[in-house]
Order: structure tokens, then sequence, then C-alpha cells
């Protein structure tokens, strides 16, 4: 591999032993500001957590417990690697609520959708390969698309998620540069980070689009079932079989620390996903599979999805009246459900400039860069309500507001003047060029 494309650095003494796909592997924004919006000072709107203590423990102990009394050491033993049979049949019902009709044997269960994620790359990506996802689109996607060595190739979105009209413009253009496009990426309900959902409408002239140019689709659909006032358009994988991988998890309308998500595959893409899994793990955790079981037999676990929806529902109002109250100026979506609020800058501001700033303030947001591959995204920061209280929210969002009305202050007290303004003039965004043309 290049010196240039070596991760690590010098301290590191296996620097240059590194394969080139570990190139891909950079930290993102959101990790690195785990470290500092933890300090129990700072209201972190950064990450992505679910509040989990809005699920109550003696529903996750009972289960735990029954899964010992039953089942005893089987539960501590290697399972099988497409996962345990009765959670396959139950994770049909848990589809079932976006409309997707399948077989449990097209199910594999995976250690959280982002392994699935791994295993989807694992067995497509060649480099050079391009992934067409959503601009924005999640960090953690992308490091796995690059880690394969793989360009991420963004299509914008507006309030009705991926534009079918530039879907188009992309892959042709891509086709023109003899670029092969091995997945569409797509997150159409309730989007991380833009928190938008892509409508019907849309998700049958994407599907038609992606089965023209034969691209198969990579549906990810954590945050469906999570909406706040009416449901998400059915899955994709609802309406289209062959052309669809469609990823689901536990991680949000249960807990992430079970880790445990699953792929829906067509048939033969099922088989090698197996295999895959097989090769990275064995097998996915057989306690956490029984657990969730049990959990599914025994609790009323869509009264408890309801649960969750009630304390997201909240603090999404907490977080929109706070801006609408402390920052008019600005833009953003209202998700309909999910976990976050894409916010607009006003321009010339610049979100990653302005972030240490902000922890100075104590209050944490991820910048909208982390979100892109290709240096877009300075005027947008991504808003996190679901684990803070909405009390935590609203003096986040006060904080907020005073750190981007003492950035605005300040250019417009220096704006155009000597040195500064000039400097300030070249903070202007623009968009950069395309990753992949
Ligand atoms: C869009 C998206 N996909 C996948 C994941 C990974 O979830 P899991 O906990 O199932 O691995 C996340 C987690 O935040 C996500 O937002």
């Amino acid at each position: 591999m290049t010196e240039n494309n070596q991760p690590g650095n010098n301290l590191d003494p296996w620097y240059s032993h590194y394969a080139e796909r570990a190139a891909g592997l950079r930290a993102s924004e959101v990790r690195a500001l785990f470290a500092v919006a933890s300090r129990p000072e700072v209201v972190s709107l950064a990450g992505g957590m679910p509040f989990v203590s809005a699920l109550p423990q003696d529903l996750v102990i009972n289960a735990m417990d029954q899964v010992m009394v039953k089942q005893g050491p089987t539960a501590l033993q290697y399972g099988s690697g497409q996962g345990v049979p009765a959670l396959r049949e139950q994770i049909l019902e848990v589809m079932a609520l976006e409309g997707i009709q399948a077989n449990a044997d097209d199910v594999v269960v995976t250690t959280g959708s982002q392994h699935a994620l791994e295993l989807v790359s694992k067995l497509f990506l060649d480099p050079g390969d391009v992934v067409i996802s959503e601009g924005p689109s999640y960090v953690t996607a992308m490091v796995i698309f690059r880690s394969y060595q793989a360009d991420v190739d963004h299509v914008p979105m507006d309030e009705h998620g991926m534009i079918p009209e530039a879907l188009r413009e992309h892959i042709t253009r891509l086709k023109a540069a003899g670029r092969t496009i091995k997945l569409l990426y797509t997150i159409p309900s309730f989007h991380n980070p833009a928190g938008v959902t892509l409508s019907w409408e849309r998700r049958l002239e994407i599907l038609a689009i992606a089965k023209e140019h034969d691209i198969l689709v990579l549906e990810d659909n954590p945050y469906g079932l999570l909406y706040f006032d009416k449901p998400a358009p059915d899955a994709m994988r609802s309406v289209e079989e062959d052309g669809v991988i469609y990823l689901g998890t536990f991680s949000k309308t249960l807990a992430p620390g079970f880790r445990t998500g699953w792929a829906l595959a067509p048939h033969a893409i099922r088989e090698k996903l197996v295999l895959a899994n097989e090769a990275a793990v064995l097998s996915p955790s057989s306690f956490s599979q029984l657990v969730i079981s049990e959990y599914l037999a025994t609790a009323d676990w869509k009264e408890q999805i309801n649960t969750f929806r009630g304390v997201y529902r909240e603090r999404k109002e907490a977080m929109l009246s706070a801006l609408g109250e402390h920052l008019p100026q600005l833009e953003w979506t209202n998700p309909n459900g999910g976990f976050y609020v894409w916010v607009t800058l006003p321009e010339p501001l610049d979100s990653k400039a302005m972030l240490p700033r902000a922890v100075k303030e104590l209050v944490a947001y991820t910048p909208g860069t982390a979100f892109y591959g290709d240096g877009n995204g300075r005027q947008n920061i991504r808003l996190s309500f679901c684990y803070p209280t909405p009390d935590q929210i609203r003096l986040g969002i006060r904080r907020l507001a005073t750190v981007i009305d003492g950035e605005l202050d300040l250019l417009e007290t220096f704006a155009g003047t000597g040195k500064l303004g000039a400097a300030l003039g070249t903070t202007q965004f623009t968009s950069p060029p395309p990753n992949v043309s």
C-alpha cells in the first residue's frame, strides 16, 4: 500500500503492515465525540443511543430467567449460523407490521444490523465499486463500504427522501464513466441522519430504477416501527422480493445491548450470508436470541414499542419547539419517527469549525460532514433527541443558540472587513466535486 494510504502513524510499529482496506477505517466524528460528550455536564445531542431506561427491567430479567430455566446449557452453547429457528419465525411477525411477507428460511440473524451491513459488503463489494446512497447517509455504513474500498456516491434528498430523478442522473453519469454500481443503500423510514421518510410513490419508483439498471437495493430499516403520528409507508421489500436485501434490528425497539439484528435476503444470497456469518462469528449469540424470543413470546412487545414511540415523540416535540423559540433563523426537518433532526445553518456558518465552541458551551452535536464521504455537509448538523430528557434537550438547544448567535454576531461584525473578513469569505460553503465521477 502507498505511504499516503496507510492508516495509523509512526507511533504504530505496524504502520507499514496494514492491508489497503484498513485505510478506510478512520475514526468518525461521531466516535471522537462520544468521549467528549460523555462528560456529565455536556448535553449531548450527538449520539444515537436508544433510551433503554424506558424498557422495564423486569421484562428483561424475566425473559433471561425463563431462558435459563427452560433451556439450561443450550442457551450458553454455540448455535446455528443462520439463527435460532423460533426467533426467525417471530421476526416474520415483526416484519409483517411493515407489510413484509416472507419465509423464515430467508432470514439470517446477525450481530446487530451493523454486522449484516458488513456481511453484505463482504459478499458484494470489490475495490473501486460504487455504492449509491442518500446524501447524507449513515456514518458507520459508509465506514464499512469504504473499508471494502468502495466509493460512496450520494444522491440528494428532499423532505420526501431520495430524489428519483437525481438517482437516474447519477446512475447515467456513473455508467458513462465506466463505474460498477453494486448496491443502492437506503434508509427509507425516519432517515439517519436526515429524519425524512421516503414516500410510497418514490419507493416504487426507486425500486423500478434499480431493477431497470440491475442494482441490488439494500434497505436498512432500524427505525420504521418508531413512528409518531402515522406509520411509515410499507417497506420496499414488501413489493420486491428478488432485488432487495432488507435489514432489521432489535436495537431500537428493544435494546442494542443484545446485539441482535437480521437480514432478509433473496434465497441464493441468503445461503452466502449464512456462510459469511459462520466465517465471521460461527453463530450469533444464542443467549441473546433466546432471550429476545422469550420476550417476544411472553411480553406485550407491541405495547412496549408504543411506549418508546411516546417517549421519542415527546422529545422530538421538545426539540422542535426549543428550536422554534431559540433559533428561528435555522431550518430543520420535522421527523415523523426515529431519533434525528437535520438542521441547516445559515451561511456561512461551518458546523465542523463551530463544534469546539459548542462543546465549550457544554452542548454537543454531530457536524453534517460526518454523514458525507465527500466533504459536503458543512452547513448542517444532526441533532439527536432520543437519549436526553425534554429538559436537557431544551437546555441543549438554548446553549446551541448561544453558540450560533455568537458566531453570527462575530460574522456580522467582521464580514467584509480586513483580513478576518476575507478569511471568512473563504469559509463560504461550496459543494465539493463529487467523489465519484
Ligand atoms: C441506519 C442505521 N443502520 C444500522 C444501525 C446499526 O444498528 P444495530 O444496533 O442493529 O447494529 C444503525 C444504528 O444506529 C443505524 O442508524
